[in-house]
């Protein structure tokens, strides 16, 4: 059999109408496709409608939707009233409960009244395809459709086939995907798929930042944004879409993966959701939204200092850009050589903290801060240096340091000691999990790349990312954070090291 849902005058049954149900119901019907909605519960059918219309309303007010398209949408748009209305669809998307055994009872009952070649997609974020569709007597017509919330704005969808899947159902949902005006990407029957396992890099290792009293969660989110460009910050992230909901996903991937230690979720958070610090829901998160935001303080406090004559700066990665950039600014910087008699010794590691890079440079780390070069090829519009001290540092060498950076007339986070800074923990942490998903086979490389930056809002997706840092680069970060730590969840992949030491690009396939 061949599956095909190109035919004009397919019906779409949508299955659950809450806030995905109803977002994919009016995509659907938006696309100028007949659209039924269905809901268990008495009365939710007609509030999506009604919210739906006052969305729509919203556009015809912006100029965005004519009213006539408008009438036509909330025409194409029905209620069903039992699932035996679904008998004239020809896809059915579920939406309903995230809950293996409903979701089985549901697609079973379906079954019963759908035409023989209807094909059923589900819209699960954490469970898998396949065992969905085992509970089916024809899962070779069963598949995902995960779109994003909320699907009017989200134009990705990842298309999933389950493992009994007919071969031509992938294909099907993909041109069905691109009919209703999304950018589809296809993702194997793997935990969190493209976008929710990609996503297991930012939050969690900014938590342990944050955990071992590196950077307060406001400066590891001021410079996500300032340093590298990222549109928000992980805690802003957390706060946004919950404390809890990204805590479940976290402990589902891990758990999924068999206890993977790159997905290892927080104690931190786990602790901040029992206690109901959920983020903008609760009015408290990692931000206080139940009064003006308040600035936290900086972690460290750098007495403001004038500018040095001249600093000592190492010659590694990115320590010639750097002094480029203070001679600019009219401070004397001196690249190698001696460091003697000068105000401060800058390095620039790439995955060592400062107390390492001092002793194996055999500087005085009481003269010695350490500063990032890694993340600049990113952002080269704005910068936001992160200058890092170890516990040597003496408070007038930090305070040269930071003054010099500031000469530049960049803003400067002071840090403390960390194996890998801020940005270049965060930074090798996604292209890493980037690369695992890569090698898994989740998905190829391109579409790795357009589903985060899509579905995260990244500003580049993880392999492109590496690119541009330059894998040799965010493997040197890694293995700097494996060999210090001895902590396996930075263990660089196959895929990442192979690419790295070839000197090709990461999305090259095998
Ligand atoms: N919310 C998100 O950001 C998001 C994103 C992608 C995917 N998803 C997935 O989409 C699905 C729905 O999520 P949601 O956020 O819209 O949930 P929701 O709670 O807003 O809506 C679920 C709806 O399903 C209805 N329902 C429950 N059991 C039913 C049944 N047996 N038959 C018919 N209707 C039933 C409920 O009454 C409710 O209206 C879940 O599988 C979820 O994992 C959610």
């Amino acid at each position: 059999m061949t599956i095909n849902l190109d035919r004009p005058d397919l019906i779409v049954a949508v299955i659950g109408a809450g806030a995905m149900g109803r977002g994919i119901a009016q995509v659907c019907a938006q696309a100028g496709l007949q659209t039924l909605l269905y809901d268990a519960r008495d009365g939710a059918v007609a509030e999506a409608l009604t919210a739906v219309g006052k969305g729509l309303d919203g556009q015809v007010a912006k100029g965005r939707l004519s009213a006539e398209d408008k009438a036509g949408v909330t025409q194409r748009l029905r209620p069903m009233t039992s699932l035996a209305d679904a008998a004239s669809a020809g896809l059915v998307i579920e939406a309903i409960v995230e809950d293996l055994g409903v979701k089985r009872d549901l697609f079973r009952a379906l079954e019963k009244h759908l035409a023989a070649d209807a094909v059923i997609a589900t819209n699960t974020s954490s469970l898998s395809v396949t065992e969905i569709a085992a509970g089916c007597e024809r899962p070779s017509q069963v598949g995902g459709l995960h779109f994003f919330n909320p699907p009017p704005v989200m134009k990705l969808v990842e298309v999933i086939g389950g493992l009994r899947s007919d071969p031509t159902l992938v294909d099907a949902l993909l041109a069905f995907s691109l009919r209703i005006g999304k950018r589809p990407i296809v993702a194997t029957d793997t935990p969190g798929f493209v976008v929710n396992h990609a996503g297991r890099a930012y939050g969690p290792e900014a938590l342990r930042i944050v955990g071992q009293g590196i950077a307060s969660p406001r400066e590891v989110d001021i410079l996500m944004k300032e340093a590298v460009g990222f549109r928000m910050g992980p805690f802003e992230l957390f706060d946004l879409i919950g404390a809890d909901i990204t805590h479940a996903v976290m402990e589902s991937i891990y758990a999924r993966y068999y206890v993977e230690p790159m997905y290892q979720p927080s104690a931190q958070l786990a602790v901040r959701v029992a206690g109901g610090l959920l983020g903008r829901k609760t009015g408290r998160g990692f931000y206080d939204y139940t009064d003006t935001p308040k600035a936290s303080a900086p972690t460290i406090l750098v007495a403001p200092q004038a500018k040095p004559a001249s600093v000592w700066i190492a010659d590694e990665d990115g320590g010639n850009d750097l002094a480029a950039l203070l001679n600019a600014a009219g401070i004397q910087a001196a690249v190698g050589g001696s460091p003697s008699a000068h105000a401060v010794n800058i390095v620039t590691p790439l995955g060592e903290d400062c107390t390492a890079a001092a002793l194996r440079l055999k500087l005085d780390p009481a003269r010695t801060v350490a500063v990032d070069m890694f993340g600049r090829s990113l952002n080269k519009s704005s910068a936001h240096y992160t200058a890092m001290k170890n516990p040597r540092t003496a408070p007038d060498a930090l305070g040269a340091a930071v003054a010099a950076l500031a000469a530049t007339g960049a803003p400067v986070t002071a840090i403390n000691d960390s194996n890998g800074f801020v940005v270049q923990r965060l930074l090798a942490m996604i292209v890493n999990v980037g690369s695992r998903i890569a090698e898994l086979r989740v998905a190829k490389p391109a579409d790795i790349d357009t589903a985060v930056e899509l579905g995260l809002n990244y500003p580049k997706g993880p392999l492109a990312l590496g690119d541009l840092l330059g894998p040799a680069r965010v493997l040197a970060v890694l293995d700097g954070m494996q060999t210090a730590t001895h902590d396996p969840k930075y263990r660089a992949t196959a895929w990442l090291r192979r690419r790295a030491t070839l000197g090709v690009s990461l999305r090259t396939p095998d």
